[in-house]
């Protein structure tokens, strides 16, 4: 697989910077529009939204407001005609009868470009709103999320009525048509970070995503992750994330890093966010947690790519070599940015043989 390149929560509010400065990203659906004909025409190869139902709190706007996954999907899918792109999925919040028809739809929106990111969950205060609680265990938010997806991709390949009775659901007659566009199945990924979240992507998903302190840790966590799969006769592709701050000089791009992630950091924001990931979820370490306030502030924890266009190339190079299959990226201002990394970045990850060449040029257009 060629190394991919996406864009991650451009969906919500601020993205991934956890700041107060004016030029943060608007989740706006036309800055969204605008960015996905961008991205798709420089060659991306997808977007992946947050599902964020609750913000962080009265006095900050970081996820004040989030584009709901499912619908933002099918109106880019439609303006769209080669990026990937993925809807987030709560397990717990989206019945799965409703949800296999939502993404088939999707997948027939979008020609086969649709993408599922499940999620199994561990905000509480997102299930609180839903009037339900969060389960303490890892083991019970897993195997629930499996029996969701088992249901959802048995509607897509039944032919006829089927009952199902699990541990959590117990349904009678289901159908569901379409499935998927031609026959296919809708690419997934997953991002549990625990052992169990972990052995759910091994099990299931085509890609894992996962949080990283670099190429070095990341080396083996990948090795790992394929170990797994392969152990199951499958094979998996393994992501992580990270946040660009690119500009013509090193020093202009730590002094723009300085300021939306340092001297304007919302930081009861970055302690929130830190605090609530500490409590229920294992993305971060608590090694991570501990050192990680400013990468939380820049990018919610992310890795930092922040240099020349050389440094960024070079360092993303590093997380082809550690053998990730690709990585979702963040920036201040999404759209404004990646006119700058498409030119500069793009061509020199071809020249260093990560990416086979730059995408060939699309025309310049409004329309879709
Ligand atoms: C790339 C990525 C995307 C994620 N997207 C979401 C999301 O949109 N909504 C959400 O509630 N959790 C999201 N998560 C959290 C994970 O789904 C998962 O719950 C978390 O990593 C904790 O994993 P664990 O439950 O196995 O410890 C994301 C995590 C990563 C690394």
């Amino acid at each position: 697989m060629e190394f991919q390149l996406g864009l991650f929560s451009p969906n919500t509010e601020s993205g991934l910077a956890i700041t107060t400065v004016p030029e943060r990203w608007h989740a706006t659906w036309d800055n969204n529009l605008r960015l996905a004909m961008l991205a798709d025409r420089a060659g991306l190869d997808f977007l992946l939204p947050v599902a964020r139902w609750i913000d962080w709190g009265p006095d900050t706007a970081f996820h004040r407001s989030a584009l709901d996954p499912l619908v933002w999907a099918s109106g880019l899918l439609a303006a769209t005609q080669r990026l990937r792109v993925f809807s987030t999925v709560h397990t717990a919040f989206h019945h799965p009868v409703v949800a296999a028809k939502q993404l088939a739809t999707l997948d027939q929106v979008g020609k086969g470009r649709a993408g599922l990111n499940i999620v199994a969950g561990w905000h509480a205060p997102e299930y609180a709103m839903f009037g339900l609680s969060l389960p303490s265990d890892h083991d019970t938010r897993y195997a629930y999320a499996q029996e969701w997806w088992d249901i959802v991709q048995r509607i897509w390949t039944s032919t006829a009525p089927f009952d199902h009775d699990g541990r959590f659901f117990h349904l009678r007659g289901v159908v569901g048509a379409p499935g998927p566009y031609d026959g296919n199945k809708v690419l997934t990924m997953n991002a549990g970070s625990s052992q169990q979240g972990r052995s759910f992507a091994a099990r299931n998903a085509d890609h894992a995503f996962t949080v990283v302190g670099g190429p070095e840790d990341g080396s083996d966590i990948v090795k790992t992750i394929k170990a797994d799969a392969e152990a199951l006769g499958r094979s998996v592709g393994v992501f992580t994330l990270g946040h660009v701050v690119c500009r013509p000089t090193r020093a202009e791009a730590e002094d723009r890093l300085a300021y939306y992630a340092d001297a304007h950091a919302d930081w009861p924001a970055v302690d929130e966010v830190m605090r609530l990931q500490g409590l229920h979820a294992q993305s971060f370490t608590p090694e991570m947690l501990r050192t990680y306030r400013g990468r939380f502030a820049a990018g919610h924890g992310s890795c930092p790519l922040v240099g020349t266009p050389d440094d960024v190339a070079d360092a993303l190079a590093g997380f082809a070599d550690a053998g990730f299959d690709g990585i979702a990226l963040s920036f201040l201002d999404y759209a404004d940015e990646l006119g700058y990394f498409a030119a500069e970045v793009l061509p020199r990850l071809a020249a260093l043989g990560v990416r086979p060449s730059a995408a060939a040029p699309r025309p310049e257009s409004d329309s879709p």
